[in-house]
């Protein structure tokens, strides 16, 4: 999607002859809104049509959580069950009509292929790395890095042996670039945060003859559709244009500050339809001397703020912790908790990781929510650490540049 890429052998021109040994090869065009959105061209041993079997159709069913009182919430994700495979072990914590958002720590191999046919991923890799590979390439990834797969893209996870934990988003929409750090012409502009050379496309491409069953896990209407073929469906001897799985590094993410607070939309990473996905990374704060360095109460009156904290020095009173999630529902305040403001004044730097995922419509949550809901965070505006005996300076709370 960022620009312009092509791996392998393509033919001079679009939609002629070109052959592999004597061989006419297939041409898919893969695209979006019709034809006239963006597109990349395929060129493959074997159509990418062929089945030798239907297998089993496994609709998607959600446990939904609706909490009695409506609220400002925090999960404590870090000991969620590890297991299942890169597409099994998701586990749905909140969606609505525009995202889906789950964790996923892996302990086994893809012994499928998968292939979104009803939306795009971005799969925030928390720890880990390995190897996403798909129809267009190896695509590496590492610790911090963003995976941005189009549907349409058939891969498997090859994880490496370390632990593995993402933080997973699908969307029936497209996954964008903000439009704002784009000229006319698709270029990335001066003031955006990151740059083309931040954004890595599929490095190698191995083009898999090997016949055999093989099979591949289609989503698709609200369900994983099971096909067999009887070939590799990494068969793709060359590609080019618009239209692949790419990486980002969160570490690459040029953080814009100012001379007194920046709102959220200067952290935008990715668009999605009705949700953003932001990155909050370590960075110099506010310099005015009279500026607050963390934020302003405000009132998300038609947004849902999500937040997965992924290092720093958060640690505080609240609980939040490495894996926490806070979320803060609309049409109610949030803002730092007592003392904090006044703790954060002076303050220089924050080194503080985290994604952020705002959507413009309700989160429903699931069963797995409600079990890592502490049940506390609402009342923590109301407490006062002296109570337990310590002064605001010796609260240990941890002074986070967003809340
Ligand atoms: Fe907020």
């Amino acid at each position: 999607m960022p620009f312009y890429q092509r791996l392998g052998d393509v033919p001079k021109k679009r939609h002629v002859v070109f052959r592999e040994n004597g061989t006419l090869l297939t041409e898919e065009v893969m695209g979006f809104e019709g034809f006239s959105g963006l597109e990349s061209i395929l060129y493959h041993l074997h159509s990418p049509c062929r089945v030798i079997e239907l297998g089993e159709f496994e609709p998607i069913v959600r446990e939904e959580w609706v909490p009695d009182a409506h609220a400002h919430r925090h999960f404590t994700t870090w000991d969620v069950p590890a297991g299942g495979n890169a597409i099994d072990g998701r586990r749905l914590l909140m969606w609505n009509d525009d995202v889906e958002i789950s964790l996923c720590r892996p302990t086994e191999p893809m012994e499928h292929f998968f292939r979104n046919g009803e939306g795009d991923e971005v799969i925030f890799v928390h720890r880990g790395a390995g190897t996403v590979e798909t129809t267009f390439g190896d695509l590496p990834y590492a610790p911090g890095d963003y995976v941005v797969i189009p549907r349409g893209t058939t891969y498997r996870f090859v994880p490496d042996a370390d632990e593995q934990r993402y933080l997973v988003f699908e969307t029936p929409g497209l996954i964008t670039i903000p439009k704002r750090y784009r000229n006319e012409h698709g270029q990335l502009m001066e003031h955006a945060p990151y740059y083309h050379r931040d954004l890595h496309a599929p490095t190698e491409l191995h083009t898999h003859r090997d016949r055999g069953e093989h099979v591949v896990k289609v989503r698709v209407r609200g369900g994983y559709q099971t096909y067999v073929l009887d070939y590799h469906p990494f068969d793709v001897v060359g590609w080019d244009g618009y239209v692949y799985p790419w990486t980002f590094s969160i570490h690459d993410f040029e953080p814009i500050t100012g001379r007194i607070h920046m709102p959220p939309p200067s952290h935008q990473t990715f668009q999605g339809p009705n949700f953003v996905i932001c990155s909050f990374c370590p960075r110099k704060l506010d310099f005015d001397p009279d500026a607050v360095p963390i934020p302003y109460h405000h009132s998300n009156l038609q947004s849902e703020e999500m937040i997965y904290y992924v290092d720093g020095n958060f640690s505080s009173r609240k609980g939040i912790e490495v894996g926490s999630i806070t979320l803060h529902p609309s049409g109610l305040p949030h803002g730092p908790q007592p003392g904090l403001a006044e703790k954060s004044l002076g303050l220089t730097e924050t080194h503080e990781l985290a994604v952020m995922c705002d959507t413009f419509h309700p989160l429903r949550l699931t069963a797995l929510a409600g079990d890592l809901d502490d049940g506390r965070y609402a009342y923590s505006w109301a407490e006062d650490p002296s109570t337990d005996g310590r002064t605001p300076d010796e609260d240990p709370a941890g002074v986070t540049s967003h809340l």
